[in-house]
């Protein structure tokens, strides 16, 4: 039974975790400005699932450990909005923003200046969070407009939103906001989506809206979702009368959203570049100040650090905007200023297909040089078959042509009326273009594939791999010295690499003493390498740099990882039957294991990484307590669990460590008996690493 005083004790302290948890969130994920290391947060979010663990009965739908995402849903449930969700008139030009500005006055029978708060167009999806007595119950997408799907479970996964709000938040509150990937996070979504050998996303948009429509959550919770909130839904006693006075609402209470300043009608200097002052919404007394302010984040949206399609307008005061009312399905008093698109039109001169490291065949768009956003574009991915009979490119065809999330080109849609006659569907080959041998495309799965394990292209892409910068590191190998090197044959595997030798190396064209010079430091320099990268760099399907990390924190060593089961597996945080699959796959193959022996062989030394040493101080450790120490003992106990250890309530033949304090009795005598090493207070500290 516990005592009365004990609970309180852990209701306290699980209080005290959970706020802390929520702060370090909200300047993390909101501010930008972290307040812990991730260690120290690690620590107290381990320490937060010890004691929910203990105590399950402090466990609330609201503590960060409920965010990782839940179990599928069988489908969403339809729920109506309390308040339409309309969207906006679009604008297009600076002479349309004006006649809104005319319109606007006229119905309101006014001839001074509005105030106008002008808010950037965020190009994500739109999302209704619901809070009801300062809880968050509720998340509804668009839907049409009158009723939503309620997708909670994958909102509730966004660490930017806090699940809570503070107590002087309405009894009812619903705030509609965008849900966004960050341009730099998609770059890196993207880059570990082709890594692991799964489909890469056309745009951050797509990425962030397919994630909040999956059933599994986990999707969710594996994506770098973030919100930016932008109006009221239906809440009871608003205390808000106008936007600005919102966006403070939502400052107080924690809730994401854009700085606003006052914006004058002319600023200097501001058009040439993003500055970090520059206020991402603004207050703007009259129209020619929000036409300034649109015209000079028209000019840096590129800058930006997500993706946008236009200014938001709107009249800042909420009882004008109530007298201004509806036209249709949008609001009177807003408009959405949209950009001219960056797009451009070219042709598609031909269509290749490429193998990657897993084998996946990508058919790649060739299109006549086109200049779009100051920046030409020669080809764009066309991802994969489905994607590609979606859009039907055919060679021969003018397409639109964007950069999506501004760096990667997108073929936006084929222009048909210009399609010359005769043109036919682009299939994927049956066979690989690089070894010839059947490509298959798995029932259930979008990427065909070359299944030949000794396909060159797929050997090419393995070695790039292999020597990326974040696996092994292998500076000066480049990508054209890898294809020269197996197209000579002097490699066919990742560890000849460590047998090239500088005069084989000289053999290859244009090759100079003093770059195969520098290509052999920088191979020897690889050779020292820790477990997660050494995961990492043998492209194990589904094995990104992030999965190579964990595996190597859990099992500390490769013979660890190379006798574990599938139900050793499955037990890794983060890894589910789709990767323990493939990583058995893998693993268990003799060809990969003779492989690792000889890289064993050739001198690649493989250490812990260095986080995980950390991290995981006491991993796999047992050590039992005794005596009186500075600490109370549960706490002590506690803290060993958080580390990755164990601390059982006797003394074995398997006890690492005693830790003893004063007073030790029988059971420090049962220690020098079983020759268990014995610690004092300070050699404890020691051992956890603080
Ligand atoms: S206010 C009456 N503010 O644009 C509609 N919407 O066409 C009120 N959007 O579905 C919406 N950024 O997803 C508003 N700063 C912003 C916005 C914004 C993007 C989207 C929103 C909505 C669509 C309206």
């Amino acid at each position: 039974m516990l005592s009365w005083a004990r609970m309180s004790k852990a209701k306290n302290r699980h209080n005290q975790l959970q706020q802390e948890i929520r702060e370090h969130d909200y300047k993390y994920h909101v501010l930008d400005q972290p307040s812990l290391s991730d260690f120290a947060y690690d620590q107290l979010f381990a320490e937060l699932k010890v004691l929910e663990a203990k105590h399950p009965e402090l466990i609330t739908p609201e503590s960060p450990t409920q965010r990782v995402g839940g179990q599928p849903l069988g489908s969403f449930a339809k729920i109506p909005h309390r308040k339409p969700m309309l969207s906006l008139a679009n604008t297009f030009s600076v002479e349309d923003l004006r006649d809104f500005d005319q319109r606007v006055k006229k119905v309101l029978e006014r001839d001074a200046d509005l105030s106008y708060f002008c808010e950037l167009k965020l190009d994500g999806l739109a999302i209704e969070v619901i809070y009801e007595n300062g809880k968050m119950t509720g998340a509804l997408t668009r839907g049409d407009g009158s009723v939503g799907e309620n997708v909670l479970s994958n909102v509730r996964t966004i660490r930017s939103l806090p699940l809570n709000l503070p107590v002087t938040a309405p009894a009812l509150l619903e705030v509609r906001g965008e849900v966004l990937i960050y341009k730099k996070e998609f770059a890196h979504l993207n880059e570990s989506q082709q890594e692991s050998g799964e489909a890469t996303f056309a745009n951050p948009r797509n990425a962030a809206a397919g994630a909040i429509r999956q059933l599994d959550p986990r999707i969710s919770a594996a994506r770098p979702l973030k919100v930016l909130c932008y109006s009221p839904g239906w809440s009871e006693d608003l205390p808000v009368r106008t936007q600005t006075e919102w966006f403070d609402f939502l400052n107080a209470h924690g809730l994401p959203c854009l700085k606003y300043a006052e914006w004058p009608v002319v600023q200097k200097g501001l058009k040439k570049g993003y500055k970090k002052g520059l206020p991402l919404a603004a207050l703007c007394q009259g129209i020619d100040a929000a036409i300034a302010y649109y015209e000079t984040i028209q000019n840096i949206r590129h800058q930006l650090p997500f993706d946008i399609d236009g200014v938001v307008i709107k009249i800042n005061s909420y009882s004008l905007q109530e007298t201004l009312g509806m036209v249709a399905r949008s609001p009177r008093w807003a408009t959405a200023a949209k950009f001219k698109p960056e797009q451009g039109l070219t042709v598609v001169t031909g269509i290749q297909v490429q193998v990657g490291r897993t084998g996946a065949l990508t058919p790649v768009a060739v299109m006549a040089p086109v200049k779009v956003g100051g920046v030409t574009i020669v080809n764009a991915t066309l991802h994969n078959q489905s994607e590609l009979d979606r859009k039907d490119v055919r060679v021969g065809d003018t397409v639109v042509i964007q950069r999506a999330g501004d760096v990667i080109p997108e073929i936006v849609e084929v222009v048909l009326a210009k399609r010359p006659a005769h043109t036919s569907k682009f299939k994927l080959p049956a066979k690989c273009p690089a070894c010839g041998n059947a490509a298959v495309l798995i029932e259930g799965e979008v990427v065909t594939r070359c299944v030949n394990p000794l396909c060159p292209a797929v050997l090419d892409e393995s070695l790039k791999h292999f020597a990326s910068r974040r696996a092994m590191n292998i500076e000066d190998l480049g990508d054209k010295i890898i294809e020269q090197l197996t197209k000579a044959k002097l490699v066919n595997c990742f560890s000849d690499l460590y047998r090239l030798t500088k005069d084989e190396l000289l053999t290859l064209e244009r090759q100079g003493e003093k770059s195969a010079q520098n290509i052999i430091e920088s191979i020897n320099h690889s050779r020292n390498v820790s477990l997660g990268r050494f995961i990492y760099a043998l492209g194990i399907r589904f094995v990104g740099e992030q999965t190579g990390k964990t595996l190597a924190q859990h099992f500390k060593t490769l013979d660890g990882l190379l006798a574990a089961n599938e139900e050793e597996l499955l037990q890794v945080e983060d890894i589910g039957p789709k990767i323990a699959a493939s990583l058995l796959d893998r693993l268990q193959s003799s060809e990969l294991r003779a492989e690792i022996k000889r890289l064993l062989k050739s001198g690649v030394t493989i250490a812990l990484d260095k986080n995980s040493n950390i991290a995981q101080a006491l991993q796999g450790l047992s050590i039992v307590i005794t005596g009186t120490l500075p600490r109370p003992r549960d706490e002590i106990k506690d803290q060993i669990i958080a580390l990755g250890g164990k601390s059982p309530g006797s003394v074995g033949k398997s006890t690492d460590y005693l830790l003893a304090g004063s007073d030790a009795g029988l059971k420090l005598a049962k220690a020098e008996e079983f020759g268990v090493k014995i610690l004092d207070w300070e050699g404890f500290q020691k051992l956890a690493g603080s």
